[in-house]
């Protein structure tokens, strides 16, 4: 594997790729790699002949108080990871090389943003938009692939692949988990161990929200106040949304029928997590 770190070589290598008619798969990251990412990976392995990892922590997707500066980082770690998973290149720009001048163009998420994350978290998926639509025109990649636990994520880079004509297939990949049920997050090392037990109740209350309304609950009120009851006694987190919308349109339901996602986001000490179902009412 090929760890690259500017923008004008990568390119290069990928020029000789297209010229030889080989297929480029790319999972972009913001590194600290888990097993949900390397699922990405293998994936992207299995389906092109060429895959290409990036890793950066992208500044324009956190909020001033949000943590950019503490977010983990591991460049050594990840890249043996990446390498045992299947990558070819590793691209893992400085924030210089890829925002080397002032932005004069950036990318406004229009749709889909004033729900979940995108409510609580002003200007994110700008910022993703625009570090995804800039990563796409550097590794031209003939499919993308996106862990189905940022769901909304996938919605609006689902999205901008079709309003901006982008010729890649988004792959969605379903979210994995540990043994107990928790989705594998970057951010999981920031729970206390107390904290590390209490969160496997996000889980939990998604499986209880999916089981009633298998039963015949179609009350999207009564099953959001189900969760919140799971969450509230059996953890210390605070809850920021707990919602329930068609998918991928992330339009409100009155009554829960067809694709659904319920998605939750619940605040611990020293880390914000997000869990959600994707099904068929
Ligand atoms: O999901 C992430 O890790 C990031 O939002 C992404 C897609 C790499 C863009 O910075």
């Amino acid at each position: 594997m090929n760890v690259i770190e500017q923008i004008a070589e990568l390119r290069e290598e990928i020029k000789e790729h297209k010229r030889n008619g080989r297929t480029v798969g790319f999972v972009p990251t913001m590194g600290y790699l888990h097993d949900g990412h390397l699922s990405l990976i293998k994936k992207a392995r299995a389906e092109n002949d060429i895959v290409v990892v990036s890793i950066f922590v992208n500044p324009l997707q956190f909020g001033p108080s949000e943590d950019y500066d503490s977010y983990p980082r591991d460049l050594r770690h990840d890249t043996s990871l990446a390498r045992e998973a299947g990558a070819d290149y590793l691209f893992a720009p400085s924030v210089q090389e890829m925002y080397a001048a002032a932005p004069s163009v950036s990318a406004t998420v229009k749709d889909r943003t004033d729900v979940l994350c995108g409510k609580s978290r002003p200007g994110h998926f700008d910022g993703v938009a625009t570090v995804v639509t800039k990563l796409f025109n550097i590794v031209l990649p003939e499919r993308a692939y996106f862990g189905q636990k940022d769901a909304q994520q996938v919605a609006v880079v689902d999205g901008l692949i079709k309003d901006f004509n982008f010729p890649i297939k988004l792959v969605p990949v379903e979210t994995v988990r540990e043994d107990d049920g928790l989705a594998k997050s970057s951010r999981n090392i920031f729970l206390t161990p107390e904290e590390r037990q209490e969160a496997t109740a996000l889980y939990k209350s998604l499986q209880a929200a999916r089981e009633a309304i298998g039963n015949g609950q179609k009350n999207p009120e009564t099953i959001i106040e189900l969760m919140k009851t799971i969450i509230d006694t059996q953890t210390s987190g605070k809850i920021d949304y707990i919602e329930i919308y068609s998918y991928p349109e992330l339009k409100p339901v009155d009554t829960l029928k067809g694709r659904i996602i319920i998605a939750l986001a619940v605040r611990f000490s020293g880390a914000r997590l997000i869990d959600n179902m994707i099904f068929n009412a």
